[in-house]
């Protein structure tokens, strides 16, 4: 294990059930009271704008503006809109409610608001010259972990595939999870994003080990790769997602598969932005924009395979999983408690109807030499990954997964 390692979160983290009423309290000091929040209709409809406006008080009220139209796996146009609306109205503060994607908008809004440009101009690792107006993450969802995350990431229509902007300045200012306004998720929202924690939680523990060092510095690559405390809180997301993820999906009001859920999501976003994603989400971003799944989904189908390519490599962490799902007995060998790992993650898959083939999804033969070609120039994803794969790799895993 690594010697030298460093570890970030948001500006501040607060969880807990209900937190939405008293938020106003913690909000971060801005130059101005006014507020632009980031979301989308289908939550304004589920009343959880109104929640945030019900934690202010009426003065402060008055000085919020609502950008409603923010989308699933957002475009690069919806950001350049939003960041017109920003620079029109002035925000002092940018509040992004919802899952993973008006999160994502919200950083990109802030961004490009902050400094200009197109978002475009951004894209890759530590592009972004200096800090950006401070950003307030509400998640509905439980699972992306973007609201502590260096990342956000957009659908670029013309390449065909999801591009990431990643800086330490995306962190937000303030993550605000409150477990209650995952409740009126709906239930593929909650397994498809709940199958994404899982995936950032089994990613981050199964990492390479980082070769940072006080010489080269510690922030000299997007994914670092796993440390003590990446995989600390690895551990306790995949076991919480084990728990509650099923029991949240077939019970939406059960508080108590809610809660630990929504903890799950938030602890692989810190596993994950201080450790790493790796071949799954490589092949699911050129994979889920061809074939219109969410990320979540795509993550869930690929994840098993991957895991067979990478095992390996990293037999003692899955057996380890294994033991994190609380499937490990004491007597079994660390090859078969890495299998009863990705079978278990199979078997949740299938009682979460979600697919299980590419072809399920829409895709084809034809269609997987361009993902692996795309997903093998997406650099940062493949040496972070514990075994080293070619281009004809990538195509295998794909054609076992079609
Ligand atoms: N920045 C990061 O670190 C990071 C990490 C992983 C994924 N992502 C990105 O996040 C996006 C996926 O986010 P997601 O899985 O959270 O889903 P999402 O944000 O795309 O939301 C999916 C749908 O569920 C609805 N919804 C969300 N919460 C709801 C609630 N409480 N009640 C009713 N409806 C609700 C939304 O309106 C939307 O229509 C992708 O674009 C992915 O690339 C970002
Ligand atoms: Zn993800």
């Amino acid at each position: 294990m690594t010697t030298f390692w460093d570890f970030h979160s948001a500006g501040r983290l607060i969880y807990g059930p209900g937190l939405i009423r008293h938020w106003a309290q913690h909000r971060p000091s801005a130059h101005s009271k006014t507020c632009l929040i980031i979301t989308d209709s289908h939550l304004v409809e589920a009343g959880l704008v109104d929640r945030v406006l019900d934690g202010m008080d009426q003065e402060a009220r008055k000085q919020v503006h609502v950008f409603d139209e923010g989308e699933a796996e957002p475009s690069i146009q919806t950001a350049f809109r939003a960041a017109a609306c920003a620079q029109a109205i002035e925000p002092g503060t940018i509040i992004g409610l919802g899952g993973g994607s008006n999160m994502d908008l919200a950083k990109i809004t802030g961004l490009v608001y902050s400094h200009g440009g197109h978002p475009s101009d951004y894209f890759g690792f530590d592009r972004v010259p200096g800090p950006i107006c401070p950003i307030v993450a509400i998640p509905t969802t439980a699972g992306t972990g973007s609201e502590v995350s260096h990342a956000a990431v957009l659908s670029d229509q013309d390449s065909g595939v999801k591009v990431s902007t990643l800086s330490p300045h995306l962190r937000p200012t303030l993550a605000l999870v409150d477990p209650e306004l995952t409740h009126s998720c709906p239930p593929q929202v909650t397994a498809e994003s709940g199958m994404d924690a899982l995936t950032h939680a089994i990613e981050a523990y199964t990492a390479r080990i980082p070769e940072a060092s006080p010489e080269n510095g510690f922030q000299d690559a997007p994914y670092p790769g796993k440390n003590p405390l990446s995989d600390a809180l690895a551990q306790k997301a995949i076991s919480l997602v084990s728990r509650h993820l099923l029991t949240a999906f077939h019970q939406p009001a059960n508080a108590e598969a809610r809660n630990g859920m929504a903890l799950a999501g938030t602890l692989a976003g810190l596993a994950f932005s201080n450790g790493a994603v790796a071949l799954v989400h490589a092949l699911e971003y050129p994979m889920g924009m061809d074939v219109h799944c969410s990320h979540g989904r795509g993550n869930a189908l690929l994840l098993p395979h991957v895991m067979r390519f990478n095992m390996p490599y990293r037999m003692t962490e899955m057996a380890d999983i294994a033991q994190f799902m609380g499937l490990k007995g004491p007597s079994t060998t660390p090859v078969k408690a890495a299998e009863t790992a990705i079978e278990h993650i199979e078997s949740l898959n299938q009682s979460l109807f979600l697919p299980r083939r590419i072809r399920d999804l829409g895709g084809s033969s034809q269609d997987l030499p361009r993902w692996a070609e795309k997903a093998f120039q997406i650099k940062r994803l493949m040496d972070i990954n514990p075994r080293t794969p070619t281009q004809e790799d990538l195509l295998d895993i794909l054609k076992a997964a079609l």
